[in-house]
């Protein structure tokens, strides 16, 4: 599809729904394989269709499925009902109208609606357009994940509160984050104190 089909296409016929039966696994398979690096078999995408069905929301245009957004709600052991962004795509020819924005938000509508305490979702780290449409939703970055994709890359986990009870995750990864800046402060004094010896030395030699 050209990028003219782009320009003339008309976001108000963009339709959305939930999803319906198992035929339209395989279109969805099809469309998020050519998108995302990471695979999954046909019983990840049951998993969350079949088991929540209300926070899947797909995309179509002119009968065509363009984007699609599935997930869960589960109780965290944190004790916080927690949303789970499991897979977010937009078809390449259809993005930058904001169809990502609106799946992202409906989602989280649905989550906010059920009672959940928070959204939570998993991104690589370079992958810009999904960090800043994450961002943008009001979502944070709350933990580096190293190696956590099969092609080896690293992802970060986003967060986006509806409440404001504390979870364990967030307690451990503000304590982390505590320790890194009293290491990386403890370096710089460490590396100050280097300095001056050498400084205290060289005027020795110097004398
Ligand atoms: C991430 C993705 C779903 C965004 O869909 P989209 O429909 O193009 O996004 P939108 O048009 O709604 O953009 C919303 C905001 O996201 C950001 N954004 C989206 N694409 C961007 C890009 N290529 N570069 C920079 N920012 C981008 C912008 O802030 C944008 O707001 P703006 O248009 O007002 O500047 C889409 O790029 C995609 O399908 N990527 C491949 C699959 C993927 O990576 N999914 C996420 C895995 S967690």
């Amino acid at each position: 599809m050209s990028a003219d089909y782009q320009q003339n296409l008309d976001p108000s016929k963009v339709v959305y729904e939930t999803y319906k039966n198992e035929e339209q696994i395989g279109i969805m398979m099809k469309m998020i394989e050519s998108e995302l690096s990471e695979p999954y078999s046909i019983f990840t995408y049951r998993y969350f269709l079949n088991g929540w069905r209300e926070l899947s929301y797909l995309a179509f245009y002119e009968g065509e499925m363009i984007g699609v957004v599935i997930g869960n709600l589960t109780k965290h052991k944190s004790q916080r009902l927690r949303g789970y962004v499991g897979m977010i795509v937009v078809k390449k020819q259809f993005r930058r109208l904001k169809l990502g924005r609106k799946l992202a938000q409906m989602f989280i509508d649905k989550c906010k609606e059920l009672g959940a305490d928070e959204v939570c979702l998993e991104t690589e780290c370079c992958n810009i357009a999904a960090l800043k449409l994450y961002q943008s939703l009001g979502f944070a970055k709350v933990k580096k994940l190293m190696n956590y994709y099969l092609n080896g890359n690293d992802a970060y986990r986003l967060k986006l509160w509806f409440t404001d009870k504390v979870g364990r995750e967030e307690i451990e990864y503000r304590q982390q984050e505590e320790l890194k800046k009293l290491q990386q402060q403890q370096e710089k004094e460490k590396e100050n104190q280097d300095e001056k010896e050498q400084e205290i030395i060289q005027d020795k030699k110097e004398q």
